[in-house]
């Protein structure tokens, strides 16, 4: 790929997992039902914020009421305070950001294409207590991150590079089907997600397509399947898909976009990871509704 970062300043240091999404959102009351009864995940309010919670993480997902839905940022992990600063040294147009905010110990941001502000972070709070659910659900977050997040947006060659040399994500594998390629990206190192970011070509700034919750069982998708099925909110039945092996449906947020909800994603080993192209995104199921 292409870079956009001078040479003389050399290769920022790579992230590690995706951290936390960042979502200004319309309809904040609604989102928070949504999210509580459907998704089961644990909110807290906070007047016009609520954050969600998945693992011991203090949370994964802000939203913040605001007049439109919009992806603010995606957090993104360094190893440490040096590494961030490492980051700001090298990437054009960083800055230094308010790490509190963010719940972390440091903090530095970039604006990138399609608008998205991508930031990186280093010591994030744990919480002195577990994470409860009201129907039990546990999720697959941790070390892994929260799941992924799906882009789409204009300039793909663009953000493609900006994927790999500033974040330093490594390609996965393409989904191709006509005209359409998906780009899906892992975070280095022995055992990450099969995908923590994927782009797709659109027009105009990034939209988001669909975050990722990944959850410990099968039953538990079975059960949110349920519970999203008498909402009336599935957009995406049941399925699996071909790539990172997921068993999953989709619902649709408050904000537009989908969740996906899932289980058994494949985790892989960057050493040794071959990017294959495949030509369907789904094994079976993932009918559109
Ligand atoms: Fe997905």
């Amino acid at each position: 790929m292409t870079g956009n970062i001078s040479p003389t300043i050399g290769a920022p240091p790579p992230v590690t997992v995706l951290s936390y999404v960042v979502l200004e959102v319309a309809d904040l009351d609604a989102w928070i039902r949504f999210a509580e009864d459907l998704l089961d995940v644990s909110v807290e309010r906070n007047g016009s914020l609520a954050r969600i919670r998945i693992d011991s993480r203090t949370w994964r997902w802000e939203l913040r009421a605001a007049d439109e839905d919009r992806l603010v940022a995606l957090g993104w992990e360094l190893p440490d305070d040096a590494a961030v600063a490492a980051w700001l040294a090298a990437v054009p147009g960083a800055v230094a950001g308010d790490a509190a905010s963010r719940s972390a110990g440091s903090l530095a941001y970039v604006t990138g294409p399609g608008g998205v502000r991508h930031e990186v972070v280093a010591r994030p709070r744990r919480a002195t207590d577990p994470c409860v659910t009201g129907q039990g659900t546990r999720f697959v977050a941790e070390n892994l991150g929260p799941g992924h997040a799906v882009l789409v947006l204009d300039g793909l060659d663009e953000a493609k590079a900006f994927a790999h040399d500033v974040l330093g994500l490594h390609l996965t594998d393409t989904i191709t089907r006509g005209e359409r390629v998906v780009t899906f990206l892992h975070c280095r190192g022995r055992a990450a997600r099969h995908h923590s970011l994927a782009l797709v070509k659109g027009t105009g700034p990034a939209q988001l397509n669909h975050l990722m919750l990944e959850v410990t069982g099968l039953d538990m998708v079975g059960r949110a399947y349920e519970r999203c099925e008498s909402a009336g909110v599935v957009s995406r039945g049941l399925g699996m898909h071909t790539n990172d092996r997921m068993v999953s449906f989709y619902c649709r947020t408050p904000s537009g976009y989908e969740i996906e909800y899932g289980w058994g994603g494949v985790v892989v080993d960057d050493a040794d990871w071959q990017p294959v192209d495949h030509p369907a995104s789904s094994i079976w199921g993932h009918d559109k509704r």
